[in-house]
């Protein structure tokens, strides 16, 4: 749900941009009706540069009681790259949860250049951050649309450069109607690959100073993966990113690889050096999905 929630917030109330987003209006009643108790302390609106840091940051989730991150701390500076991985359930998506404040810590904080996000207006917050979630969610609406949501003024150059950037405009010309083909229940149905690379088109049409891929290429083979990877480096090198992956193939170029193992950091250091630990999480990681690959 709370994924659900994420766009529209960030879209804030404004009655004419959803009307614009012509995304369902019973459906985006239905979120915008939900109380949210994520709110802000200071109201802070700045344009962030992109200072990411993790203290000693524990969260529970209050439904459940589910311990998902204890005691994390690490810093990711302006335009770095740092990867997390983990096996299901470690908390990786926790991580990017929080920073988008979807929910808030438990105890300890995050900061972004150097202000609390409990600080930040959610808007601007939100407004500054590329959130491709795990779960990718499309309106029953026109591709446009769907890479436009929760822009103030959507702009025709900037969106074709998004779909470039992520990977999918040569898919969309191929559709019937191009850019202004319908998807969803009322349209064609996408591959999961190119829903989460439409997805991803909406995070970079933002041109954030934050960008969060969390899984964001599951659907799509390690190849693949790779090459949109690649590709993105130019746009990656002006942000500071996070990547979170359960692949070891897709998060060893970072600057910087966090292990997670049921919410704990284990491992913490570039691929060459977490190779290097015989016994570590990282590489078994690496040498089972090895075997994977070759099977
Ligand atoms: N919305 C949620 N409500 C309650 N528990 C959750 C929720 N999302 C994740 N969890 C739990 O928190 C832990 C960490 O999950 P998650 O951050 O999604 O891990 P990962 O992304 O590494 O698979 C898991 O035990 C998971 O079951
Ligand atoms: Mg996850």
């Amino acid at each position: 749900m709370n994924l659900l929630t994420w766009p529209v917030t960030a879209l804030g109330w404004t009655s004419s941009l959803v009307q614009r987003a012509e995304a369902s209006q019973a459906r985006i009643n239905e979120f915008l009706d939900q109380k949210t108790d994520i709110i802000s302390r200071q109201n802070v609106q700045k344009e962030l540069v992109g200072d990411i840091v993790f203290e000693h940051v524990s969260f529970t989730y209050p439904d459940t009681g589910i311990q998902a991150l204890r005691d994390v701390s690490f810093r990711v500076r302006p335009g770095q790259t740092l990867a997390v991985i983990g096996n299901t359930g470690s908390g990786k998506s926790t991580i990017a949860a929080l920073l988008c404040r979807l929910y808030d810590v438990t105890d300890g904080a995050i900061k972004v250049d150097g202000t609390d996000v409990r600080d930040y207006s959610l808007r601007a917050l939100r407004g500054q951050i590329g959130y491709v979630p795990q779960d990718v969610f499309l309106f029953s609406d026109s591709i446009r649309n769907n890479i436009n949501f929760g822009l103030d003024q959507p702009d025709e150059a900037r969106m074709l450069q998004a779909a470039k950037d992520a990977d999918v405009y040569q898919n969309i010309l191929a559709f019937p109607e191009g850019f202004d083909t319908k998807v969803g229940e009322r349209g064609i149905t996408l591959s999961g690959g190119q829903k989460q690379r439409v997805s991803m088109a909406r995070a970079l049409v933002k041109e954030p100073k934050i960008l969060i891929l969390d899984d964001s290429l599951s659907a799509v083979d390690t190849k693949t993966e790779n090459a949109i990877l690649g590709s993105l480096q130019r746009i990656m090198a002006q942000r500071t990113s996070l990547i979170i992956s359960h692949r070891v193939s897709s998060v060893k170029l970072a600057d910087e690889i966090l292990v997670l193992d049921d919410g704990v950091i284990v491992q913490h250091g570039t691929h060459e050096a977490l190779m290097a630990d015989a016994t570590g999480l990282y590489r078994a990681l690496y040498e089972r999905q090895l075997q994977t690959e070759e099977a």
